[in-house]
Parts: structure tokens; sequence; C-alpha cells
């Protein structure tokens, strides 16, 4: 398919996609949408790709947030009957079960940061910034974002950004447990490029479980969660890439990955 606001490339096993409406600050648009569920798709069903990075065009911005002037010519029952917003959830959060990385490059708000939000983890450039403010736009987060920003940086943090529409820079949202890492601008891209590898690097079946086992942190009790974890090692403890990465370890050689 060829996108109109987002481009795609693929290096060895990582897949890039990258928010392209610069002059908009990549604002998210239904066409974004639509393309970024495609782009997805073809990443997940793809077995030769094993990392995807999600990252903004530009230098100023991830993405400045859902496409408000698309919004402002649509009413309540717009929204309502198009479920608007629910295929974040369906199509990109539940439907990619590989990893993904979003490398923030600029401001991530309102959408923007609920999609960063949606990412296995964030690696943020030092001129990221991210927020919460649609509360100026008489409205509030609608992806996610008072949800997975409450449990990313507690309770304070997150009312008082929703509250005041306030941003937080790179340096506070690592220290607040939004963001894995922190890294200079210019080096973003190459930094979260080998983090990617890293991962891509890895049994693919196990990073799966690795993904799934830290989600399931989010949705279950501690009780529930410890139980799901171990059935998930049990099941990884059948694979062939259990045998060999436990034999290549005996052997000081690195691991040959089936991915199964
Ligand atoms: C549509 C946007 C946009 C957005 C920026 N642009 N954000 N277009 N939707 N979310 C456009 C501007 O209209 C402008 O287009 C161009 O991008 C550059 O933006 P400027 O404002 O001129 O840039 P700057 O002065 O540097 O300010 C940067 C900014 C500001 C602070 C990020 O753009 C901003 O506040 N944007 C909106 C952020 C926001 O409120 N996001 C939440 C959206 S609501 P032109 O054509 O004028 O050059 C949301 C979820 C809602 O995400 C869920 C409930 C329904």
């Amino acid at each position: 398919m060829a996108y109109e606001t987002i481009t795609t490339q693929t290096d060895g096993a990582v897949t890039t996609i990258t928010l392209n409406r610069p002059q908009a600050l990549n604002a998210l648009s239904s066409v974004v949408l639509d393309e970024l569920i495609d782009a997805f798709a073809a990443y997940e069903n793809d077995d030769s790709q094993l990392c995807a990075i999600l990252t903004g065009s530009g230098d100023k911005a991830f993405a400045a947030g859902a496409d408000i002037k698309e919004m402002s010519e649509k009413d309540a029952a717009d929204f309502y009957l198009q479920d608007f917003f629910a295929k974040w959830t369906s199509h990109i959060v539940e439907a990619v079960r590989k990893p993904w990385i979003a490398a923030v490059n600029g401001f991530a708000l309102g959408g923007g940061c609920e999609l960063a939000m949606m990412a296995d983890f964030i690696i943020a450039s030092d001129k990221a910034k991210f927020g919460q403010p649609e509360i100026k736009l008489g409205v509030a987060p609608g992806m996610g974002g008072s949800q997975r920003l409450t449990r990313a940086v507690g309770k304070a943090k997150a009312m008082e950004m929703c509250l005041t529409g306030r941003m937080m820079d790179a340096e506070e949202a690592e220290r607040s447990g939004l963001v894995a890492r922190v890294v200079p601008h210019d080096t973003l891209m190459d930094e979260v490029r080998t983090t990617a590898a890293t991962i891509a690097g890895m049994p693919p079946m196990a990073a799966m479980v690795n993904k799934e086992m830290v989600n399931a942190a989010y949705e279950t009790f501690l009780g529930q969660g410890v139980l799901h974890e171990r059935r998930l090692f049990q099941i990884l403890t059948a694979t062939e890439d259990k045998a060999e990465g436990m034999k290549a370890f005996i052997e000081k050689r690195d691991g040959q990955w089936k991915g199964r």
C-alpha cells in the first residue's frame, strides 16, 4: 500500500514507521490511523521483522495530538457512532503482539502522548515534551491517556498534567517513569535502532511472551499476574529456542533462533 501520511522502512529485522505530516506536527488524522493500522499489520505478519520503531518526521514533533481540524467538524453523534479512537486499542495495542518502541523526537501531546504510551516503551530525545492538553480544547484524553499516564507517572503528576495541560520535559519524564531512557536529540534514532536490533536478536517467541507478561501487570491483580507469568514461562520451556538458548550458553556461543 502506498502511504500518504506515514513512511515505512525495513533494515534487517527492524521496521521503522515514521509519521510524516511535519507541516501539521504529525497530527493524527483518520488517514494516519488507517495507514498505521496497515503498516503495523504488515510488520506483525512479516516473520522476518522482529522489532518496530515508531517515530515522527521533522525536528519538532513526534505527534502534536489527534487532528484538531478534523475533530472540530464532528459532533458527539459522529464520535459515538464511529466509536472514534476505538481502533487505536483494537488494531494497534491489542493486534501487535511483537515488540515496538516509540522514539519520541519532540512534542508528544494529547493523542501523540497517548500513542507513545501504547508502545512497549519510549526512548525520548532530550528535546521531547509530553502532555495531555485536551482540557484546553474543552475535552479530555480519548485514546487511553488518563489511564496509561496515571499508571506510568502516578496520580499526582497525571492529574496535574490533565488538569493544567502543562508539558513534562524529557528529564522529568524519565525521572517519573514515563520513558525508559533519554538520549541526546541527534543520537535518538541511532540509539533506538541499536536497542531495536538487540530485541530483534532475541528468541522471537520469547520476546512476544516477555511483552505479554509485562503487559499483564497492567491488567491483573498480583497473584493472577504471577500465575499468568508462570504458565507462560512453562510454555516457553517447550520451545526449540529454549533448548538452543541453554545449549548455546553451555557451549559458550550465540544462539541460533527458530522462533518456536
Ligand atoms: C491539527 C495541528 C495540531 C493538531 C499542530 N497543528 N498541532 N493541526 N491538529 N493537534 C498544526 C498547526 O495548526 C499549524 O498548522 C502547524 O501544525 C504548526 O503548529 P504551530 O501551532 O504553528 O506550532 P508552534 O507555535 O511551534 O506550537 C507547537 C504546539 C502547538 C505547542 C505543539 O501546535 C499546539 O499546541 N498544538 C496542539 C496540541 C494539542 O492540543 N494536542 C491535543 C489535541 S486533542 P498551520 O496550518 O497553522 O501552519 C487530542 C485528543 C483529543 O489529541 C481526544 C478527545 C476527543
